[in-house]
């Protein structure tokens, strides 16, 4: 009764929110977001033929500091006026006012473009927004002293860029380029060489103006009035364009928005939002925003990256846009947008596509090394109800012999969607709760949104009003919006003191119920409010220093999403590495966690969708993200469910997650065969789990993603381009997955210069060709690389943590001349002792019937010593010609026996494969071991 009593205005508000939300569902997909034609920045700046703006020219070029400056001197013709966009008149001087350009080189092959205003002669105090903390501080670091200009010819400047590199800058019209050097002088990038380089300055409003823009029932004030940049970029000797993550698009690569043979569509906008079900083939923007887009071809690879928050739209130009009649071929046009913010864009010259991913991370930085417990497979539901709910379901895994490692709670565990609170009806003992996981060796994952419920009795609230911590509204009263808990604010995470008063509320502490094993989520940090314009914040909201929601919206998630990270760095002292899934993102985001694909829907076409969508995150850095496994709309049927098992045990993040209004879902659900299915499948990734996290190593030390399309590791190989369908984790393995009900077969292209091994069942088939093969239930298809060496462990616990001390299994997949290779990482799985030097990293090397194993770990990364006493408990042998009987392991010289044994986890699974058992060697240990 009291329950009742204290929940029902809650309940009440719920209500009435659910009967706006259903009324939002069908008009949200229809036209509660902006299409470019209604968003006047973008309108305009897609009307503009190329070379039809008065153009810019290149001024004053000297050395400064070791970097090249020039004024960008605009031709004096009058600026068109629109019908739509009257503001958009330059009825001052703002088109004769120069603008300031400075080009800075960076070690590894990068320029860095940034363009602005002259403050000197500002008409207005605003000044343009630079997004900070993006950038790795120690950037500068990496920057080269340039001590010479070259001329090139009379029209243009030439610098020194890398090897092979250099820099140009074009006078007049003004245009960057970026070009191989030598005589033929081959672009590889180029600024503005179609002429649509434009930058509206800011200037002081007229008495008759009105800079106000409505949307629906929205005004956006745009106190600053217009401020759009735009320019084109062109990739040379590129085929295809890949990255802006995030869409949901079925093609790898992105498909042209513009030009002859294209259905018009709209430009892939980065614009970060909560989309209600999102489509499954759009380029809409949805949860995140990563400007860093990458190109691909036979003749070249390289990256730009256009570091700026505000609104984006970018097309993506057909060959013949230009000019039908001379339609360009090896070379992808783009034409880039923002609303607001400077030019701080970077150029990445490859040459390879891995030199491009290293490029970016040197700028952006890799992928924070996750605990091991989070690679292993995550449950999780809206809601699971209370403690009895979580005690059945963890107890669930263990009858059904299912290992998982961590369970989360989603809004209704807290009071009242008061984040950092328990609804102590349902959670009375959540200590208790998560310390019985916790001796299991489980975690728990708490949610935690960026909304706080504006209840003068919640200390969170009080304390955010009193001290003045919420964005405010273009009024500069606390912004109110409409949220889970109903009315709420939302924290100013662009203030670095706020940030650090965030973090401190993930103490054990001040996060009252919470213990060390328990993990966070972000959610709706987009940021997410209901009745705000496109369901987010209005863009003339004010955050720290007078800065317009406008120029910073698709990094707010990222600052939260850093904020919370930070906190539960804090909570361990600097010793536990955070674990913080967010679903809001920008460029940098993969220094703070993982990420997953938000709201997709239990069909076909979003298990689909999820593979591209995953993979065009890790090429933009991201490399610990996911989907929901079983789509979290809708119910799956049986098949549907399971293929997404097979499908998610090799997404880097691997959880399930469904909607409160779907049946139940826990794998032991849909009938003991398909339990039998989904428990494989889980197994599946305990097993790969030492590779999982040797792979993560090398994501945070090289920023190379852990599932790589397959042009990553087959650049010369045309047929693997554009293939959305298949996949590689690391460089081993090779996925394909089935997204059909029904399917009897599939069409598996495996890429040329190397043969596969079927992991089922050992079968070796030819690269360079597509195979069609016979699929079954049980499993989707997948294959080892010849000539590589992966580590596993197989032995099934209740959780990974259970595993640490378990004996490895090498799968060695041999070559067309009897060789492979591997890697194995391993550290305690939790600190930060690895950054002393404690762990082990060892190659695996097998050649002339010899497998040996040797110390990778350098001897400068510090004292400190990881140990195991973990041993190799068997040896798989793929591609060795049978007759081999015996091996002998050095130091001990003691034999061991060579038979047949399954390659398989499955029970009952045939003797297909050559094992060595128990050849007994420490994993930590050099040793040798030769075949007789
Ligand atoms: C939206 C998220 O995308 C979803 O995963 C979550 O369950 C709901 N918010 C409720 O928190």
């Amino acid at each position: 009764m009291g329950r009742l009593n204290r929940r029902s205005p809650d309940a009440l508000i719920f209500l009435i929110f659910l009967v706006f939300l259903a009324s939002l569902t069908s008009a949200w997909k229809k036209d509660e977001f902006r299409s470019c034609r209604q968003t006047p920045f973008c309108k305009r700046a897609r009307g503009r033929a190329p070379n039809s703006l008065p153009s810019f020219s290149v001024a004053d070029v000297s050395l400064s500091d070791g970097a090249v400056s020039a004024r960008l001197v605009p031709a004096p013709t009058l600026r068109q006026v629109t019908d739509d966009d009257p503001s958009a008149a330059d009825g001052d001087d703002a088109s004769s006012r120069s603008l300031l350009l400075r080009l800075s080189v960076y070690r590894g092959g990068i320029l860095r473009l940034e363009i602005d205003e002259d403050p000197s002669s500002a008409p207005t105090t605003k000044r343009r927004f630079r997004l900070p903390d993006v950038l790795l501080p120690n950037l500068d670091d990496l920057r080269l002293w340039l001590s010479r200009l070259s001329p090139d010819g009379a029209s243009a400047t030439s610098f020194y860029l890398a090897d092979g590199f250099e820099g140009v800058l074009r006078h007049d019209p003004f245009q960057i380029v970026v070009r191989r050097a030598g005589s033929g002088g081959e672009p590889v990038l180029s600024l503005n060489s179609h002429g649509l380089f434009d930058f509206e300055q800011l200037r002081a409003k007229k008495d008759d103006e009105n800079w106000e823009e409505n949307f629906r029932s929205h005004t956006d004030s745009r106190p600053h009035g217009p401020q759009s940049i735009s320019f084109d970029v062109s990739f040379h000797g590129a085929d295809f364009v890949y990255g802006i993550p995030e869409h949901a698009s079925t093609s790898l690569s992105l498909r042209p928005t513009r030009g002859p043979g294209v259905d018009e569509s709209e430009p892939y906008r980065l614009f970060n939002l909560d989309v209600f079900e999102y489509l499954h083939d759009s380029p809409f923007g949805i949860y995140g925003s990563i400007p860093f887009m990458l190109s691909h071809g036979t003749r070249s690879t390289s990256g730009f990256f256009w570091l700026n928050a505000a609104e984006m739209q970018i097309d993506v130009l057909a060959p013949g846009w230009d000019d039908p009649a001379a339609p360009n071929a090896g070379r992808v046009d783009t034409f880039w947008m923002s609303e607001a913010g400077v030019v701080d864009a970077f150029f990445f010259v490859g040459p390879g596509p891995k030199d491009v991913l290293r490029q970016y991370a040197s700028v952006t930085g890799t992928q924070a090394m996750p605990q091991e417990f989070a690679v292993a497979y995550h449950q999780c539901r809206w809601n699971y109800r209370d403690e009895e709910d979580v005690a059945a379901v963890d107890a669930g895994f263990d009858e059904h012999d299912i290992p998982y490692d961590v369970l989360w709670l989603d809004i209704d565990h807290a009071d009242g969607k008061r984040y950092f609170t328990w609804d102590r009806v349902l959670f009375p003992h959540p200590e208790e709760m998560q310390n019985k996981l916790a001796a299991k060796g489980r975690h728990m994952v708490t949610i935690v949104d960026p909304h706080i419920k504006r209840d003068d009795s919640f200390y969170l609230h009080k304390e955010a009003t009193e001290k003045g911590y919420y964005v405010k509204d273009a009024s500069g009263k606390d912004f109110d919006g409409w949220c889970w808990p109903g009315s709420s604010s939302y924290p100013d995470m662009l203030n670095p003191e706020i940030r650090e008063w965030w973090a401190e509320k993930f103490s054990l502490k001040e996060y009252v119920g919470s213990t060390p094993s328990l993990y966070i989520w972000n959610d709706m940090n987009e940021p997410s409010v209901f009745n705000g314009p496109e369901v987010t914040m209005p863009r003339d909201a004010i955050h720290m220093g007078g800065v317009e929601h406008r120029e910073l919206h698709n990094a707010y998630g990222y600052y939260f999403h850093m904020a919370t990270s930070n906190g539960l760095l804090k909570r361990g002292n600097g010793k536990d590495r955070p674990f913080v899934l967010s679903r809001a993102i920008f460029a940098g985001s993969q220094r703070y966690g993982a990420i997953w694909t938000g709201d997709n829907s239990a069909d076909w076409d979003h298990l689909r969708v999820s593979v591209p969508m995953i993979l065009n995150l890790g090429l933009a850095g991201m490399s610990f993200s996911g989907a929901d496994v079983g789509g979290f709309f809708g119910n799956p049927e049986n098949d549907l469910l399971v293929r997404w098992y097979q499908l998610g045990a090799y997404y880097p993040f691997f959880r399930a997650h469904a909607h409160h209004d779907t049946k139940r879902r826990e794998p032991w659900l849909f009938g003991e065969q398909n339990t039998a299915l989904m428990r494989e499948a889980i197994h599946t990734r305990y097993s790969l789990l030492p590779y999982y996290y040797t792979l993560f190593r090398e994501a945070a030390v090289t920023g190379i993603p852990v599932m790589r399309p397959l042009w990553l590791e087959f650049p010369s190989d045309k047929e693997t381009y554009d293939n959305g369908e298949a996949f590689l984790v690391g460089s081993s393995l090779l996925v394909h997955g089935i997204y059909e009900k029904d399917q009897k077969s599939a069409s598996v292209y495996l890429p040329s210069g190397a043969s596969w091994f079927n992991l089922r069942n050992g079968v070796k088939f030819d690269g360079g060709v597509s195979h069609k093969l016979a699929v079954s239930e049980d499993s989707i298809p997948s294959f080892q690389r010849a000539g590589t060496i992966i580590p596993r462990k197989d032995r099934f616990r209740r959780s990974s943590t259970q595993m640490v001390n378990d004996p490895y299994t090498l799968v060695i997949a041999l070559n067309g001349s009897l060789a492979a290779e591997g890697e194995l990482y391993i550290d305690d799985g939790k600190s930060y002792d690895f950054e002393q030097g404690a762990y082990i990293h060892r190659r695996f090397i097998f050649a002339d019937r010899k497998l040996t194993s040797i110390d990778i770990r350098p001897s400068n990364v510090g004292d400190k010593k990881f140990s195991t006493d973990c041993t190799v408990e068997r040896i798989i042998l793929l591609g060795l010609p049978s007759g081999a009987k015996k091996a002998v392991v050095e130091p001990g010289n003691h034999e061991t026996n060579i038979e047949l044994g399954p390659l398989t986890l499955r029970r009952a699974s045939p003797p297909v494969a050559l094992t060595i058992r128990k050849p007994n060697v420490r994993v930590a240990d050099d040793w040798s071991l030769r075949i007789l």
